[in-house]
């Protein structure tokens, strides 16, 4: 059967998520980042996380193939940096503030939490893959709103 993609994506928007950007180092040393709101955890012992990269992007050899990866989970405040790492094409990290990690890839300096991932397996899904990345390192912090993301809209949850 198929389904009309217009209307499935738009019930699949009804599904309030956060935001969050990964960060990856290319070959050249070069930092990256992406903005996903399909990062979920996975299981706590092991500690697995996972976030699904679209196969058209621009970058999916890079992401596909970066071993250790970084979540960083985005606050309200991240809104034009969530913009700004979604426009195609547009992943280099210059001009924000980081902090590096001992796994290669930056963080962002003011996230709400940051989980370094060494790479643990890559799944097909369709038209996406599924990168699932064991936490070797995170950190998180006590304050700060989340960036939600609601019927292809950002938005902060109520006071
Ligand atoms: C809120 C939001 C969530 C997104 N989530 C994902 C995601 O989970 N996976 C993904 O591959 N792209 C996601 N995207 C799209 C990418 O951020 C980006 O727009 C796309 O990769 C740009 O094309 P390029 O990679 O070819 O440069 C999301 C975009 C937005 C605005």
């Amino acid at each position: 059967m198929s389904l009309d993609s217009r209307a499935f994506r738009r019930a699949l928007g009804t599904f309030p998520t956060g935001v969050a950007v990964v960060t990856a180092v290319m070959e050249d040393a070069k930092p990256m980042g992406i903005t996903v709101n399909s990062f979920t955890a996975v299981s706590l012992d092991p500690p697995l996380v996972l976030w699904c990269l679209n196969r058209s992007s621009d970058r999916f050899a890079v992401f596909s193939a970066a071993r250790p990866f970084v979540i960083n989970v985005l606050g309200a405040v991240h809104e034009s940096v969530s913009a700004r790492l979604a426009r195609p094409g547009a992943h280099v990290l210059d001009g924000l503030a980081l902090t590096p990690t001992a796994l290669g890839p930056p963080a962002l300096a003011d996230a709400l939490a940051v989980f370094e991932c060494a790479q643990e397996a890559v799944y097909p899904g369709g038209d996406h893959a599924i990168l699932v990345g064991r936490v070797v390192r995170f950190s998180s912090r006590g304050d700060g709103e989340p960036l939600v993301f609601y019927r292809g809209r950002y938005g902060a949850l109520p006071a």
